[in-house]
């Protein structure tokens, strides 16, 4: 069983993105500019964020963080995004997700020019992400297809289930994985929770996704032998560490990792290369 290292793996490819951003400010360019919305006090999302904001700093970007309140209205919401939108020295925005119950995601989503979307949810960025046509891609499958590529790992012609079907990773993922590409050229199963038994269908699976945020949902009887498994779950449960939690995934590491070819762990699989897949986006919205 081989673990894939996304730390060490999002840590090189951090390297590589602050060479081009010196090239950048060596040929006389401008700084690529990430712009970050975080509404109200939701723990997660201010971690999520910070990380994001310190994954900028390392690779030489300027970022900006947008601390605005949870009772923020749906109508100013928008206004500082069309702030954003217009400003020529921010090249990428992200709105941290989820918004407080009286914000319309979506209308949030949409409202943001898809040229800045580096997180890849707008309508245009998705529909032409469907069409094989260049696009920003949401950043949890962009950084999963970067893993399957730095470990060489074959997926042309592979059985793959992806359990999870949201906007974020299921989806995109299962359509990025069946495109005629490589990383791709898979069979897909899309699994979720009206799939009658589920482990039927990943005992067939040469590549599984896990991304359905059920802690230890995976577990050893549903795997074959050899598999790849990748874990997206990331539940934050209390725990006596200097944080006061622990990140669970959705795989049972300890019954699985055994029977598997490759595995990511949590933490360390897919968390770090979800922020790369955001730098690399930010750095093709700077136009570089
Ligand atoms: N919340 C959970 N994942 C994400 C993500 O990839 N981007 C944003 N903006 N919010 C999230």
């Amino acid at each position: 069983m081989t673990l894939l290292d996304g730390k060490a793996t999002a840590d090189a490819i951090k390297e590589e993105i602050a060479i081009i951003v010196s090239d950048i400010i060596n040929r006389g360019g401008k700084r690529p500019h990430l712009a970050a919305i975080l509404v109200g006090e939701d723990g997660a999302s201010k971690t999520y964020v910070a990380h994001k904001e310190s994954s900028c700093q390392k690779v030489g970007f300027d970022s900006t963080v947008l601390r605005l309140p949870s009772e923020i209205t749906q109508e100013s919401l928008l206004n500082e995004i069309e702030k954003i939108n217009s400003n020529p020295q921010i090249d990428g925005i992200i709105v941290q997700l989820p918004l407080p119950k009286h914000i319309d995601e979506q209308k949030v989503i949409e409202a943001i020019d898809p040229a800045k979307d580096v997180d890849g949810f707008h309508p245009v960025n998705v529909g032409k992400m469907v069409s094989g046509l260049p696009s920003f891609v949401s950043a949890t499958p962009a950084g999963i297809i970067e893993l399957l590529k730095r470990y060489n790992i074959e997926t042309s012609g592979k059985h793959c289930v992806i359990i999870g079907r949201s906007n974020i990773v299921g989806r995109p993922m299962a359509n990025l994985l069946s495109q005629k590409s490589n990383p791709g050229d898979c069979t897909v199963t899309v699994c979720h929770s009206r799939t009658r038994d589920i482990k039927k269908h990943t005992l067939e699976a040469d590549i599984i996704v896990a991304a359905l945020g059920m802690p230890g949902f995976l577990k050893g009887d549903m795997v074959k032998d050899g598999a790849v498994v990748i874990d997206v779950g990331i539940t934050r449960v209390e725990a006596d560490t200097k944080s006061g939690f622990r990140l669970i995934g959705d795989v049972d590491f300890n019954e699985v990792a055994p029977k598997c070819s490759f595995i990511t762990p949590v933490p360390g699989g897919v968390g770090p290369m979800t922020i790369i897949s955001l730098l690399k986006n930010t750095l093709k919205a700077s136009g570089n």
